[in-house]
């Protein structure tokens, strides 16, 4: 009799469906929130790389595309719809071959010099200081901008610095005032070289470590502004140069923050593969490579909590993203690469990660916002493409210096061959208003799913409205001259039931849900 009951109760619990409810599970709690999910982890990078700054940004005053002081306005609108936190420059590799100096004052009157580092192409210098605050002023974001430190001097960094930040009088400001600004800008943030084990360098980290005490010595406060320092850190799972940087480099005082830069590489650095011509083997592979970001989150900021206990330096992955073969026929030291739904579950991941350490991780910048690598933008003249990616950084905005609502995901796999990872990636975050956002990413791109978001802490919510990202398949993506395959539309596949939420969600797919 006790057995046939309880086999009565699995039947209907199965065929209830809540045996399905519970492989797919998020546990929200809505009341243990402790830690701000800051806006600056949805940060960019732009290079004077293959059509980034030229093309993607500045066409100069004369263009006929639709410009205000030389930059794109269809650009920079696009980009304050997702709300752009920050943007770091002028690289990347370029910045430690860049002299700020040859970027000021009259443009005809800037030298022209060759970026070796990308394309062997002619960089006239016309885009410089000035027009990068500009852009930054129109964008509303803060600037990054990344030092010199590779082939440049400690002067030419501290002068840098002076003349962006110093209201005093001295010949730097005097300079910034002849060529036209006369309030410093007070730039905060500041990078002390980039990549500095490898373009920056070649150097070992003991003795990047005593160059960037050098360097941050002589980078100076000016009145009310406190930079932030970024200290180039580690390439991927190079922990060892993180513990001699954390150990040796004076943190806190010589930096606030330190880079980590990890690309999603399907391949290998030979051949990474096509951007729009993958098999579900290769989504499986990047997604899996993407999720290693997790691993090495943990592992450095295990390392950083060991030297830096009080959590006084951020962890800032100032360099992050999907990185492709070039498209066909163009120039391969642009990296130029197309952006596919594919493209958009490597962001959702990524910024699921990043919220998720959001004690230690206090920036990231997805590489390189507009015609290179993970772009949020393509550029073709006067045309413009909004990639799937800058649908997820739009949908996004909900997390900008929301609380971290820690939460439990219970999740079936995701399986290809012999291999599985999670089927479901997600944040979820109570804005000032008290609204709860929850964002959550089915990996699967052949399986819909049912979700229950279980909200610990309240006794019901109400749905108010939701907003789906997703293609009809995994390479879909939206191109020049043709309607947009993939953009963000209203989503409500959503039941409540007191303090659960159930969610269906379908294949390859990104959906937030707003509840109050
Ligand atoms: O983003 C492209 C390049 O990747 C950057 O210049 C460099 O920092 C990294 O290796």
């Amino acid at each position: 009799m006790i057995m046939k009951t309880i086999f009565l109760f699995l039947i209907l619990f199965v065929y209830s469906g809540s045996f399905v409810s519970a492989q797919n599970n998020i546990v929200i709690n809505t009341d243990l929130g402790t830690e701000i999910i800051n806006k600056h982890i949805y940060g960019h990078f732009s290079e004077h790389l293959g059509t980034c700054i030229y093309g993607g940004y500045w066409v100069g005053e004369d263009s006929k595309i639709p410009n205000t002081a030389g930059l794109r306005n269809d650009v920079v609108d696009a980009l304050k719809e997702i709300g752009i936190p920050n943007l770091r420059w002028p690289g990347g590799c370029f910045a430690d071959e860049y002299h700020w100096m040859e970027g000021i004052g009259l443009r005809n009157e800037r030298p022209t010099m060759i970026n070796t580092h990308w394309g062997g192409v002619t960089e006239n210098n016309s885009f410089g200081t000035h027009e990068f605050l500009e852009l930054c002023n129109q964008l509303e974001c803060e600037p990054v901008i990344c030092g010199n430190l590779g082939s440049g001097s400690v002067r030419e960094m501290s002068q840098w610095v002076e003349y962006l930040n110093s209201g005093n009088v001295s010949p730097m400001t005097e300079l910034r005032k002849v060529n036209g600004q006369e309030e410093p800008w007070s730039v905060k943030y500041w990078g002390v070289g980039n990549e500095n084990w490898g373009c920056g360098g070649s150097m070992t980290v003991e003795y990047y470590t005593n160059e960037m005490r050098r360097y941050s010595t002589f980078t100076k406060n000016y009145g009310d502004n406190r930079l932030y320092k970024i200290a180039g850190g580690p390439n991927s799972d190079d922990y060892h140069w993180m513990e001699t940087l954390m150990k040796d480099g004076n943190p806190g005082r010589s930096f606030q923050g330190v880079s980590l830069h990890y690309y999603t590489i399907c391949h290998n650095w030979n051949k990474k593969g096509s951007a729009t011509m993958f098999d579900e083997n290769e989504y499986f592979t990047s997604i899996k490579k993407t999720l290693f970001m997790d691993e090495l989150l943990e592992k450095h900021i295990r390392i950083m909590d060991k030297y830096d206990p009080n959590n006084r330096v951020g962890l800032v992955v100032d360099e992050w993203g999907n990185w492709h073969d070039v498209e066909p026929g163009t120039n391969p030291g642009f990296l130029y690469q197309q952006n596919t739904m594919r493209d958009a579950m490597v962001a959702s991941v990524n910024l699921d990660l990043f919220n998720k350490y959001a004690r230690r991780v206090k920036m990231a910048n997805i590489a390189q916002t507009v015609n290179v690598l993970q772009a949020m933008l393509l550029t073709k003249d006067d045309q413009l493409v909004r990639t799937p990616s800058f649908y997820v950084f739009k949908m996004y905005k909900v997390h900008h210096d929301a609380t971290l609502l820690p939460s439990n995901i219970t999740s079936e796999n995701y399986t290809v061959g012999s291999e599985s990872i999670p089927a479901l990636s997600a944040t979820a975050s109570k804005d000032a208003n008290g609204k709860i956002h929850v964002t959550i990413t089915n990996l699967n791109p052949n399986k819909e799913m049912e979700v229950t978001c279980d909200l610990r802490g309240v006794e019901k919510v109400t749905f108010e409205k939701g907003s789906l990202i997703t293609g009809e398949k995994i390479n879909s993506f939206n191109d020049f001259g043709k309607k947009e395959e993939i953009s963000l539309v209203s989503f409500n596949d959503v039941k409540v039931n007191g303090n659960k939420v159930s969610v269906h969600i379908p294949s390859k797919s990104v959906v937030l849900i707003e509840l109050k």
